[in-house]
């Protein structure tokens, strides 16, 4: 948590506000397969914030979860720097992100934080590098 507090664009009740952000886009979710929202919130190098929300589709396979719709957003407006990411399904479970977004996310930003819970009172903050040890990335 420390370490988080170091990091540009960083505030104080940053996690807070990134989870409440997250919470909140849920409302524009598209689950009508699932019924799952997921909400997100982007925390770039220099500050902005981008949120995202899952977006299903018929053919299931389309479907994009939320902290990638964040993540496209934010990369197609030409950012490329990201301190952290918040996650909400709300209160019924904490919600990490799927493997596809692990591994989406270690592309962009390999030291990135992790926001998770089911209240802006009670949140774990972890690391990617946590959550996908050892991840594969092409030397650019
Ligand atoms: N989902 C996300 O948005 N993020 C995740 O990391 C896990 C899953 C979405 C995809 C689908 O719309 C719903 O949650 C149920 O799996």
């Amino acid at each position: 948590m420390d370490d988080l507090k170091k990091d540009a664009g960083w505030e104080n009740g940053m996690a807070e506000k990134l989870y409440r952000l997250a919470d909140a886009a849920r409302g524009n979710a598209y689950v009508p397969f699932s019924g799952f929202s997921v909400g997100a919130a982007l925390l770039t190098a220099d500050g902005k914030i981008y949120t995202g929300v899952n977006v299903e589709n018929s053919s299931f396979g389309a479907t994009i979860c939320a902290e990638r719709t964040a993540f496209v957003k934010a990369i197609s407006e030409g950012e490329r720097e990201f301190a952290a990411i918040a996650v909400s399904a709300g209160d019924v479970q904490e919600s990490l992100p799927c493997g596809i977004c692990r591994q989406f996310m270690y592309e962009f930003a390999p030291d990135i934080k992790v926001i998770t819970g089911t209240s802006a009172d009670a949140l774990s903050i972890r690391t990617l590098e946590q959550l996908l040890p050892l991840g594969f990335r092409l030397e650019k």
